[in-house]
């Protein structure tokens, strides 16, 4: 049987990358990109060169990003599944944190997964069988945080994309779910205090901070077929902290 193929979008370090190697394990074909290559994604593409494709690509950025889909496309057919992962955080108050952030924000995490759920959109409902769409939010779009509140808007605005696109797009037997990952230790969270870190700590119930390979079973979960009637959901994934 073909292997399907899934759409990785921020592969270069962190989540992504796990998403990559999980996906890999797991027999799926995964186009990825980002705006760097980073140290690992090389190796991968050496040990797997007919069922992983890169390219650089920069989300909120139409031209770039339908470049990736377009050579996706051309290369492994319509994807069944798309992981909107890339995102960045811009941590300060919202009274000081320049606008150009702001805007940067908004731009990459919101309006890029919006374009590049379109474009795929566009693949997947010209074949039938399905696909799936899953969105990484962030339990800080459900629970706010001092610092973050730029961030947490594109994250609450991807929940709510995933909410009204499932119902949108449920008929053709294409799901839509959001992951929301609480606190977890890649180079996004390098910018926490010892402080920080320590009260997240404290107050998770699990003890410690995630890692991307504590959230990459659950996305691999709800790509698979036993996720067929899970849609217009989000997943927590924290260890308990929201609870
Ligand atoms: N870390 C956490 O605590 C945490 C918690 C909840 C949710 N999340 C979410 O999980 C996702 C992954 O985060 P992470 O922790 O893995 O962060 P990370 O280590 O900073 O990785 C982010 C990835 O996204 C890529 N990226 C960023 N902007 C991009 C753009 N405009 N175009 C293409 N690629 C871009 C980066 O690659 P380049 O820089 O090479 O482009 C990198 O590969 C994000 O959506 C984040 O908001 C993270």
């Amino acid at each position: 049987m073909t292997p399907r193929t899934v759409i990785v979008t921020g592969s270069s370090r962190g989540l992504g990358l796990a998403l990559t190697r999980t996906l890999l394990d797991a027999g799926y074909n995964v186009a990825t990109c980002s705006r760097s290559l980073g140290d690992a994604l090389p190796a991968l593409l050496d040990a797997h060169p007919d069922r992983l494709l890169w390219q650089r690509a920069e989300i909120g950025e139409p031209v770039s990003t339908q470049s990736f889909i377009d050579a996706t496309v051309q290369r492994f057919g319509a994807p069944w599944g798309l992981i909107n992962n890339a995102g960045i955080a811009r941590e300060g108050i919202l009274a000081t944190l320049p606008l150009v952030e702001v805007d940067s924000l908004i731009q990459t995490n919101l309006t890029g997964a919006i374009q590049v759920a379109r474009a795929v959109l566009r693949h997947m409902l010209s074949r039938p069988g399905g696909g799936r769409i899953i969105n990484i939010s962030s339990i800080i779009g459900q629970r706010g945080y001092t610092g973050l509140t730029a961030y947490a808007a594109t994250k609450a605005g991807l929940d709510g994309l995933t909410r009204a696109l499932a119902r949108e797009v449920g008929r053709r037997q294409i799901t839509v779910n959001s992951v929301a990952p609480g606190y977890l230790d890649t180079e996004m969270s390098g910018t926490l205090s010892a402080g920080q870190r320590d009260q997240i700590v404290r107050r998770t119930p699990m003890g410690r901070l995630g890692t991307a390979d504590d959230v990459a079973p659950a996305i691999l979960f709800l790509l698979g077929d036993g996720a067929r009637y899970i849609t217009g959901q989000t997943l927590t994934i924290d260890g308990g902290i929201s609870c």
